[in-house]
């Protein structure tokens, strides 16, 4: 593991127990009977799961894993934290879900996972922390069955680019919407997170920084392309799950908006296996 992902995975050893504990992730909601971490768009556009495999790539400490598990997948978890990991394992042994979790870098994965899925699964803040998208659509294509399909639900990565300081009060373009090689450092997601906190707990403190990549919409679909995969489907929406710019409004559905809806704050992506 070089320099960056080591610090990465620092930063989510430390980030994991502040969501466990937050009311964004609602883990006691979720042990009561809370059916599903998991949103509307993704329910409807992913279809009956029930009876498939799914691998789910970064899956943090398991909410939407164990999630699918309640509608019927068979389901494996990635993801390189070992808090998140083990948080993870606990839960489905809490809460008597069958899951698999490994810990593993997913760059890494191949050696440290055998077999093939009808479903390879990612969601909500995950791109970002990936240096190389090319490795990452040969990866997903290297565990897809033939037939299989890879479905994403993930914030738009125009909707980054604009000021997301406290104080900001209108879209303001402030970071560059393409990839470079070497990472940003941890000055965006660290000062939002010290004077705001993190998104899932406004007032968390995080001593960790980060180092994050910018990837394009094209950068994205042409590297699941690059990897033998057919696009079904990609859907932009205005909204999001929580509030990333200090602007936004919260509709009554829990959702948040900029006023006027006029660019997209999420996408979604379906790709196919032939
Ligand atoms: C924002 S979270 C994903 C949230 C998840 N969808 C949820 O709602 O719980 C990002 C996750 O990616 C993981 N991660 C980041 N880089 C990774 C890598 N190279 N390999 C595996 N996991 C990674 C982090 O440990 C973290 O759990």
């Amino acid at each position: 593991m070089d320099e960056y992902m080591k610090g990465n995975r620092d930063l989510w050893n430390e980030i994991t127990p502040i969501h466990v504990a937050s009311y964004f992730y609602d883990v006691e909601g979720f042990k009561h009977g809370r059916s599903s971490m998991l949103y509307p768009i993704e329910l409807e556009e992913m279809g009956n799961v029930s009876g498939k495999s799914l691998l789910h790539l970064q899956c943090h400490f398991g909410m939407d894993t164990l999630s699918w598990a309640r509608l019927g997948t068979k389901v494996t978890g990635v993801d390189f934290s070992d808090k998140s990991i083990e948080l993870a394992r606990s839960l489905s042994e809490e809460l008597g879900i069958v899951a698999d979790f490994i810990c593993s870098n997913i760059y890494d994965l191949p050696e440290n996972l055998k077999g093939t899925f009808d479903i390879v699964y990612t969601s909500d803040g995950v791109l970002c922390w990936l240096p190389d998208l090319k490795r990452w659509a040969e990866i997903i294509s290297h565990f897809l069955k033939s037939g299989g399909f890879f479905y994403i639900l993930e914030g738009h990565p125009f909707s980054r680019v604009f000021d997301d300081s406290p104080d900001a009060t209108e879209l303001k373009v402030k970071y560059s919407y393409f990839h470079t090689p070497e990472p940003s450092k941890g000055k965006r997601y660290l000062s939002a997170w010290e004077s705001e906190g993190d998104c899932a707990v406004p007032d968390a403190v995080v001593t960790h920084g980060s180092y994050e990549w910018t990837h394009s919409l094209g950068d994205i679909i042409n590297a699941l392309i690059s990897s033998g995969l057919k696009i079904d489907f990609l859907h932009e929406f205005p909204m999001i799950f929580y509030k990333c710019l200090s602007f936004m409004e919260q509709e009554d559905d829990g959702r948040w908006r900029l006023k006027g809806d006029k660019i997209p704050l999420i996408f979604s992506l379906k790709a196919s296996k032939i």
